[in-house]
């Protein structure tokens, strides 16, 4: 069956089809939304009473997926995978048209998990995910990304939302502040954050900012200015009351509580105290109550299952033998870590194997990396399924 969106709000909503003078989106709406308008205390935490939504476009995304496996085994065990919540990424002035789709059919149990991915100047330290605005389109990125995400989450106020804010951007100022095309973008960066920590800061919305992993910020070096970066922002944005704290290992590939660490035998293992998520989560949010910043976190486990296969920590492109990892829950062990989530949306690419393409990015074709590979965000089916194959728990 070919699942289309409004099938996926009917069913979802329990809806038939009767002919009525409301259309079919509305009445799904006024059944799935909440009854009245959604508070969120941001000093809880949020997904130890909502679900995080199965959005309908991973759903439609992996059903597509589905029909083009031939094996029934593999058939059967894929079809689940579009039921795990994960978060939508709104990666272009474009593609915030997938909200509607997305809000329609939202119960009021579950949170909906978007991704603010649009900075000027985006992915500083790398080719692949280049974003569409120049460094100094600030008020692009303003006035035409997150001010009709504004407007649409206002319009939605029976909705709650779990929103990640703009992977890889301030760590990239921390760690990456040699390359002229991070110094281009900081104040582009720095404001857009604030901005979008300002403008979003609504009732119905809890907010995570990026703050890399614990081979990046995780550093013994970084931890502090890390800190110091995300409290900086959150300030200027005058202290948003919807900031919940940060998000970890977002589109990553590190285990959460792997123990002594993936790379704690490499020679430089001994300026990182931090050598699986759960420790530096544990580290970061220290760091971060010293600077002054809400230090709760989400943790992405969309394709952590499998560990050993990257040649060095920084490998983050289309990691070859990796599986789908824990399933979004609430109960993570660690009081500091709110979730486990699905951020990256599994079977989309990290970016481009084609060494002749504009965004092609030599981490891409590293050994330790999966070829071919289509441009990030691109749906690579073969990828797809070995995350499903080396799933862990299994499907
Ligand atoms: C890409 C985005 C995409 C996201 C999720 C990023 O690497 O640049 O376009 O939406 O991954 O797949």
């Amino acid at each position: 069956m070919k699942v289309t969106t409004a099938s996926v709000a009917a069913m979802a909503a329990g809806a038939i089809a009767a002919p009525s003078n409301t259309t079919p989106r509305e009445a799904t709406k006024a059944q799935a939304a909440c009854a009245s308008a959604v508070s969120l205390d941001a000093k809880s935490n949020v997904f130890s009473k909502y679900t995080l939504h199965a959005n309908t476009f991973f759903k439609s995304e992996v059903a597509k997926a589905v029909e083009a496996i031939t094996d029934s085994s593999l058939k059967t065990s894929a079809s689940k995978v579009g039921d795990v919540g994960s978060f939508l990424w709104l990666d272009s002035i474009a593609n915030i048209a997938k909200f509607d789709d997305a809000v329609a059919d939202v119960p009021c149990e579950n949170i909906l998990g978007l991704v603010i991915y649009d900075l000027p100047g985006r992915d500083c330290a790398a080719k692949a995910s280049n974003g569409e605005l120049k460094y100094n389109e600030l008020p692009r990125y303003k006035s035409e990304y997150i001010d009709p995400i504004v407007a649409k989450i206002k319009a939605n106020p029976n909705t709650a939302f779990a929103l990640l804010i703009e992977p890889d951007s301030l760590p990239n100022l921390v760690t990456n502040a040699d390359l002229s095309t991070c110094q281009e973008s900081k104040t582009a960066y720095e404001e857009g954050v604030a901005y979008a920590f300002k403008s979003l800061n609504l009732p119905n919305v809890v907010m995570y900012v990026d703050a890399g992993h614990g081979g990046w910020l995780g550093w013994d070096a970084n931890l502090k200015p890390g800190a110091e970066e995300l409290s900086k922002v959150y300030k200027a944005a005058g202290s948003p009351s919807q900031v919940r704290g940060y998000a970890t290992n977002i589109a990553g590939w590190n285990s959460w509580d792997e123990e002594p660490g993936e790379f704690s035998d490499a020679s430089d293992a001994k300026y990182n105290s931090c050598q699986n998520e759960k420790t530096y989560v544990t580290k970061f949010s220290a760091a971060l109550s010293t600077a002054g910043f809400p230090n709760h976190a989400i943790v992405d486990t969309g394709r952590n299952a499998v560990t050993g296969l990257r040649e060095e920590w920084g490998d983050w492109c289309n990691v070859n033998g990796a599986g789908f990892g824990v399933r979004p829950t609430a109960t993570t062990g660690l009081e500091l870590a709110d979730a486990f989530i699905w951020g990256k949306p599994g079977g989309e690419s990290d970016g481009t194997s084609d060494e002749g393409a504009t965004r092609y990015d030599s981490y891409c074709g590293k050994p330790d990396a999966y070829k071919p590979s289509p441009e990030a965000g691109e749906w690579n089916q073969a990828y797809f399924e070995m995350l499903l194959k080396n799933a862990k728990p299994a499907f």
